[in-house]
């Protein structure tokens, strides 16, 4: 039977990973760094399939054997796991990171090369790294408007100097990644997804939900009823979960593929989910007018991927958002970060 292990498959995206590729017929391994911490990773246990398919094994990036065990007799590598700080999509993201040595750079870098050398002991025939978008765009030289492909990479002197240690994080880890897959007989391709969003399976909500809570909930706003007009490129947890499945699976895939769905002002995505859910409390006034450039999904589009409405998307998040009670009133905003 397909065997794969998916790194970090208790966290938004892993989780979403692991119950593509267990509806889809495979065997699961996922490393969690706590099998016993059923608040972060008891969702797990109810995916379908996961009681005979998924394998929970307990892994930290930063303890090789660790990743050795879990990638035993697998033929495939999702490597989703690398810290993403709450405050990652606020518009201060390196103030909050006492420690980004520890705290970011070392699980990201070190635990890329950990997970790709692991693969190789495990002759793991293909590894895809989730890398991110803040791997492609963070550069002053770019003018907003324009398009990026996957031919632009995160400029890592100005991240360092903007104290941007997500984005220096990412880019060195997805750098290091590809340039391994040149030295070594495994075969490497990485995915940059935009801000990802979408109905969430686990219950410790990650950063870029409380970005998309924070458009509804005026406590999550440092401006109250005013928000940053900011705009952003998006795609769909699912949709990028389906372009991992694709790059894994087509022989084709080769290098860096840009995952992006839409990019739309926070005005014109607050205008959007207020009509198809009026009533809550969304930011009334737009200030200042700043963009990121917007990302080009075509060679992943050429290799057979397609995305959703967006819609369909922010129905189904708010109804997830409804469902786990994040949206009752009264009900504290889940994190002193605000936006
Ligand atoms: N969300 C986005 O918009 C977005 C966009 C672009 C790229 N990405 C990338 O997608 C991946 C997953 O992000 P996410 O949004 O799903 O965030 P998340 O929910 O916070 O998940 C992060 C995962 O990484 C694991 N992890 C962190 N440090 C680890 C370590 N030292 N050893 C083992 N596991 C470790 C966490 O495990 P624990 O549960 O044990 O903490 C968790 O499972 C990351 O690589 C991120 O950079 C995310």
């Amino acid at each position: 039977m397909k065997r794969v292990c998916v790194t970090g498959a208790g966290g938004y995206i892993g989780s979403w990973v692991v119950s593509l590729f267990l509806s889809k017929g495979y065997m699961v391994h996922g490393t969690v760094r706590d099998p016993c911490d059923e608040t972060k990773n008891g969702h797990l246990k109810k995916l379908e399939n996961a009681e005979e398919r998924l394998h929970l094994f307990k892994a930290d990036l930063l303890d090789f054997e660790s990743l050795c065990a879990a990638f035993a007799g697998c033929s495939g590598v999702l490597h989703v796991a690398s810290p993403v700080p709450l405050h990652v999509a606020s518009t201060v993201p390196g103030s909050h990171t006492p420690n980004p040595q520890v705290e970011l750079l070392d699980p990201a870098m070190l635990g890329t090369q950990n997970v790709l050398n692991a693969s190789l002991k495990a002759k793991v025939e293909k590894v895809v790294v989730v890398s991110s978008g803040a791997a492609v765009m963070v550069n002053p030289e770019l003018p907003s408007d324009m398009e990026l492909d996957e031919s632009f990479w995160t400029d890592i002197e100005y991240a360092n100097s903007t104290q941007n240690w997500y984005a220096v994080s990412k880019t060195i880890a997805e750098m290091e990644a590809l340039n391994f897959a040149k030295r070594h007989d495994v075969k490497v391709v990485t995915i940059c997804p935009s801000i990802v969003i979408g109905p969430m399976l686990q219950s410790i909500i990650n950063a870029t939900s409380l970005l998309l809570l924070s458009y509804m909930k005026e406590e999550g706003r440092s401006g109250g009823d005013s928000m940053e007009d900011i705009k952003r490129p998006y795609v769909d947890v699912r949709d990028l979960c389906d372009a991992i499945l694709l790059l894994y699976e087509n022989p084709e895939s080769n290098g860096r593929y840009i995952c992006s769905a839409y990019s739309l002002t926070t005005k014109e995505f607050v205008a959007k989910m207020e009509s198809l859910s009026p009533g809550y409390n969304y930011p009334k006034i737009f200030t200042g007018q700043s963009a990121y450039p917007p990302l080009n999904s075509e060679k992943l589009l050429k290799l057979g991927w397609n995305y959703r409405p967006l819609e369909e998307t922010i129905v189904d998040n708010i109804k997830n958002y409804e469902e786990t009670g994040l949206l009752e009133k009264g009900k504290p905003f889940p994190s002193t970060i605000t936006f």
